[in-house]
């Protein structure tokens, strides 16, 4: 045996953390919290094990659970307490986000991201006004520049309200510009913006649609998020985005997508996120329920590897739970 090159001198329990190339903290993560204007109690979300919808009066106590476990981020999704055309309770100055963020911003010092989206405000459960219609006609879709003054103003209540970042996930081309040229002219030029760059038409989102009463009642997202087949085109969208001004750019979601994150971590100077989704949390969730997987185990394994591939931050609903071991 001639082996000058022996990886495994760097594997004992010594050495191992020195080398380590990659580290997960708590501090990289945010937890998604649901605050549900329909109800006066807590809510378990059954095909997300651990997560509920929180009534409005709740949400800071909520937010206060994540940030003892070390949490410091949350990003808030609402369901409202009725639901329109276009979305109308997305944007009021008492909707159930501008409300429950309010609370937050008073009673915690958690960092409050907001998702900025039509879908769960829309009565058809689409990201943005759709065409007349739409409803019987698959090949007609969100109506995009009338939609971004909605998101504008959705977006604009959300920081009005306290939030310290907004989050726009509808894959609304110029969505990203003309929610900046909104905040800039309400004098909130502070507040950065984490888009939703790369986001798949994907069916991992399944159990977020229950959580969150955002099932498209007709047709489905693939006229305005992205499709799986693509990995150029993401950095296209991202590209744009960055022009408009995205502070941050997010993947979504993260594990069938890490050639994404990795390619958006070459090619850009500013923070990547992740989101692993609903489906990426369930699924393992299912598995280590049969027994077939050591949960704790998987889920740090799943969020090592979306840092590895260049994520800076990862939004997890696994975040309470691996805050302790982390
Ligand atoms: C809103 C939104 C969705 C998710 C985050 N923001 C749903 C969707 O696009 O259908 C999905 C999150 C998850 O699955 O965990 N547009």
């Amino acid at each position: 045996m001639d082996l000058t090159d022996r990886p495994r001198r760097l594997r004992t329990d010594g050495v191992r953390p020195l080398v380590s190339e990659t580290d997960l903290d708590a501090s990289d993560l945010v937890a998604p919290v649901f605050v549900d204007a329909t109800t006066d109690e807590r809510v378990p979300i059954e095909s997300m094990p651990g997560h509920e919808r929180v009534p409005v009066d709740q949400a800071a106590a909520r937010v206060a659970e994540v940030r003892e476990t070390g949490v410091e981020a949350v990003i808030v999704f609402g369901i409202p307490e009725s639901k329109d055309d276009v979305g109308t309770r997305a944007y009021a100055e008492d909707g159930v986000v501008q409300r429950a963020v309010r609370d937050v911003a008073a009673e915690t010092d958690a960092y409050v991201i907001t998702d900025v989206c039509l879908c769960e405000y829309t009565d058809h459960g689409h990201c943005g006004v759709v065409e007349e219609d739409a409803a019987e006609d698959p090949t007609l879709t969100v109506k995009n520049d009338e939609t971004l003054d909605l998101l504008r103003k959705t977006a604009v209540s959300h920081v009005e309200a306290g939030a310290d970042m907004v989050a726009p996930s509808s894959m609304t081309d110029g969505m990203v510009g003309a929610i900046r040229e909104g905040l800039d002219d309400s004098g909130l030029a502070e507040a950065p913006i984490m888009s939703y760059a790369a986001k798949y038409e994907s069916a991992f989102y399944g159990p977020f649609r229950d959580a969150a009463d955002g099932a498209p009642a007709f047709g489905d997202r693939r006229h305005y998020q992205m499709d799986p087949a693509n990995a150029r085109e993401a950095l296209r969208e991202a590209r744009l985005d960055a022009e408009q001004g995205a502070d941050v750019l997010m993947v979504k979601p993260a594990l069938p997508y890490l050639d994404v994150v990795s390619s958006l971590r070459r090619e850009f100077d500013r923070p990547i996120a992740a989101y692993n989704v609903s489906g990426e949390y369930a699924m393992l969730h299912a598995a280590a329920d049969r027994g077939w997987l050591d949960l704790e185990e998987v889920a740090y394994e799943s969020l090592l590897s979306v840092k590895r591939a260049g994520a800076e931050l990862i939004v997890t609903y696994f975040a309470e739970d691996l805050a302790d071991r982390l």
